[in-house]
């Protein structure tokens, strides 16, 4: 983790990232020793704040319970949008106080076209990408990374802040959630929580 780290910002020309994350849970290396170097890169200055991502929950647990004071877990990144329930992962955010970041937030694009949230969003003038954004947003400690390559989804992601979902919209789109998990590579954990 230190030598990627460091030819990471090596490679971006920083002393210094602002979140540096574990990527994946593993198991070859003890998560006491990947959670020290953590906390050690963070002391060096090398990170402002420091997370991880697609831990299952009871990994989170022991995640809050080793990181000092002067380093907490900042964030959790993870897959979540409309098709696929987050709710024990959610629920440690909230308990334990980090950010959860949703990854794949438009299910890679297959937010686009469903009824529910298309409709939604012709009554507020959007698209139904925006409204799964707005959806997520509007959650408590949920922030979300959309990746778009054309400037014109940039932009529109840009403009999930002048519109709100009321708490019917909010419940249509939560009831939704199924188990449509989109990122599964053959080294995941078992995801069944
Ligand atoms: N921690 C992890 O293990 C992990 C795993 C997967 C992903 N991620 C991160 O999550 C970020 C996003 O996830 P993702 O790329 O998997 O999926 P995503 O953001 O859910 O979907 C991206 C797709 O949605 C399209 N899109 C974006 N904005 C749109 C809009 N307003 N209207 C219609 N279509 C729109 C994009 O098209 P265009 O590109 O053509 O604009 C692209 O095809 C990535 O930056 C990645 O770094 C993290």
């Amino acid at each position: 983790m230190r030598t990627s780290t460091e030819e990471s910002l090596r490679r971006l020309g920083a002393d210094r990232v602002d979140l540096l994350l574990i990527h994946w849970p593993v198991e070859r290396v003890p998560l006491r020793k990947q959670l020290d170097t953590l906390v050690e890169l963070q002391r060096e200055g090398k990170a402002r704040h420091v997370g991880v991502s697609n831990f299952l929950p009871e990994q989170i647990d022991h995640v809050v319970e080793h990181l000092p004071d002067d380093a907490p877990l900042f964030a959790h990144q993870a897959e979540y949008h409309p098709f696929l329930d987050q709710s024990p992962l959610l629920e440690r955010a909230r308990t334990h106080d980090h950010t959860f970041t949703a990854y794949s937030p438009l299910a890679r694009g297959r937010v686009v076209g469903h009824e529910t949230l298309e409709e939604i969003g012709a009554r507020h003038g959007t698209s139904a990408a925006q409204v799964a954004l707005r959806w997520l947003l509007q959650q408590e400690t949920v922030s979300a990374i959309p990746k778009a390559a054309s400037a014109e989804h940039r932009a529109a992601n840009a403009y999930v802040f002048d519109f709100e979902l009321n708490a019917e919209e909010m419940e249509a789109i939560s009831s939704l959630r199924g188990n449509k998990r989109i990122l599964d590579p053959g080294f995941a954990p078992d995801w069944s929580y």
